[in-house]
């Protein structure tokens, strides 16, 4: 193998920081993750501290080159992923001036309120390609200007999660384009900051940092950077993606057609798409792509996996999910009429509604833990199906394969669950690394192993398995949706009545 031919992949996420490292044709040398604390200190708040993603991401370096016994001077080039939306301000000596603001924190409502009387909803929708939710990064800067504004006035720099860390690698204030769509500042038919919706908020642009395709090389590791991580100084990083873009090219879903359905804490189904479409009312997230010139749909379900490991912490504590599961399959499909709405966190895609409750539904006294798990998992794909029919009714997305990945894929009973439930084929692929592995391809192209990002996913990733509908459980799921499908909006006035309690 040439010298410098691999390449590392850092994924910036909620739970931990991921170092992988990958080689030209693809293949997985190692990888490390330093797990992250994450803070919750009011009701609705969820922050993190920046400079542990920077010892996090630090850590897991020196490590993924110390098991692999690989040297910094054979590394390539490194790509960058991580958590989306969250929000990290810099002062003039680029001192953090408080925690991040991160992507599942909803104390922005009122913010959101702000952007829509000040910008319009049309407007913002025209420009932005979305509407205001809690979770977009926009709300946050308007939230720290209302709430701390001793904290505001110190602001010189505004940067996403993944991006700070790029910052300690190359002293760069840089974004890619994917990643900084979700910040609802971004004109998304010109893929660069809006000077109009800037103004109309009163965000200085000198603030924002450069954007870039997700190819692109934003800069290069310092001295510094590199006597601590263990890398070589000049080793080129390349602009990567958030980690739901580079979670698509992690699987290949690069083009029109192929859509990439994952489900991790969140649940996510993202189709590329040929150009700047919006669904009208916004419910759809519609962003810049780390491809470069594509753009991409996307609904995001707050807890799919998520719903799960709440279950199980709470039901069935220190419970393997093997053990937890295994019961549930002799549970009929429907679990004899039991529903779980699975709004353990607001919700964004169908409802983009932060005060939306959990429960369940249609308990009686013959329900067993077994129905109550096996309603976790069908409600989840309930929700996931509510996201997919909205992406049909947009009209711009012809489905051709839906490839599946994230924790919940590891289980082939929710797997075939979530076939019946859409009623569709769903494929999974030879990469499981997500993020991270997307990131490593980013930057493999970004220094021309590849020469564009289709030619690095057809290189390197394959499908490996592929689970049909059943016919039966098609037509029962089908009823049973209908039903849980008419419960978020019989309920919505009642958790409105909740949050006030
Ligand atoms: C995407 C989103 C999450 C976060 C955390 O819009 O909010 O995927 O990026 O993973």
């Amino acid at each position: 193998m040439s010298k410098k031919s691999l390449l590392l992949g850092v994924d910036v996420s909620t739970t931990g920081v991921k170092a992988l490292l990958i080689n030209e044709t693809g293949n997985l040398i190692g990888s490390a993750t330093t797990q992250l604390n994450l803070s919750t200190p009011f009701p609705l708040w969820s922050e993190q501290s920046p400079d542990e993603w920077w010892s996090g991401a630090v850590k897991s370096i020196r490590q993924v080159l110390a098991q692999t016994m690989v040297k910094g001077t054979e590394i390539g080039a490194l790509g960058l992923t991580g958590q989306m939306h969250g929000l990290v301000l810099l002062d003039a000596n680029n001192t953090v001036l408080r925690p991040a603001i991160l992507w599942n924190d909803q104390r922005t409502g009122d913010e959101c309120d702000e952007i829509n009387r000040k910008v319009g909803f049309e407007r913002l929708l025209k420009i932005t390609g979305n509407r205001a939710l809690t979770g977009f990064t926009a709300p946050k800067i308007l939230w720290v200007r209302n709430h701390e504004p001793q904290i505001f006035t110190q602001t010189a720099h505004i940067l996403l999660p993944k991006d700070y860390v790029r910052f300690r690698l190359s002293g760069d204030y840089a974004v890619d384009k994917a990643d900084a769509s979700g910040m609802l500042l971004l004109d998304h038919k010109a893929r660069d900051w809006s000077e109009e919706l800037l103004g109309i908020l009163d965000i200085p642009l000198a603030w924002m940092p450069k954007t870039y395709e997700g190819t692109e090389v934003t800069g290069y590791i310092h001295a510094q950077a590199a006597e601590e991580t263990g890398l070589s100084a000049g080793i080129p990083i390349v602009a990567g993606g958030g980690d739901q873009a580079a979670q698509a090219v992690g699987v290949g879903a690069v083009s029109p057609g192929v859509v990439a359905l994952t489900l991790g804490t969140s649940g996510v189904i993202f189709t590329t798409i040929d150009g700047p479409h919006i669904e009208q009312q916004g419910r759809m997230h519609a962003f810049c792509h780390s491809v470069p010139g594509a753009w991409h749909f996307m609904g995001v379900m707050l807890s799919a996996a998520g719903s799960l490991q709440w279950y199980r912490d709470t039901h069935a504590p220190d419970t393997p999910f093997d053990e937890l599961l295994a019961p549930c399959q002799d549970i009929p499909q429907g679990a004899e009429g039991l529903f779980f709405l699975p709004y353990l966190t607001g919700e964004r895609t169908p409802y983009p509604d932060p005060l939306a409750r959990a429960g369940f539904v249609g308990l009686t006294i013959r329900h067993s833990r077994d129905h109550m798990t096996r309603a976790v998992l069908e409600g989840v794909a309930f929700g996931m199906r509510d996201v997919m029919e909205l992406i049909r009714q947009t009209g711009s997305v012809q489905v051709q394969q839906v490839r599946f990945s994230g924790g919940g894929a590891k289980s082939p009973l929710w797997h075939q669950i979530l076939s019946d439930v859409l009623n569709t084929e769903l494929f999974t692929v030879n990469t499981t690394e997500g993020a991270a592995y997307g990131a490593a391809l980013l930057a493999g192209t970004g220094i021309g192993i590849w020469q564009s990002i289709q030619e690095a996913c057809q290189a390197t990733i394959h499908v490996t398995s592929q689970i049909t509908p059943n016919t039966d459980a098609v037509e029962r799921y089908a009823s049973a949706y209908q039903i849980f499908h008419e419960l978020y909006p019989i309920l919505k006035p009642t958790f409105e009545k909740i949050s006030r309690i």
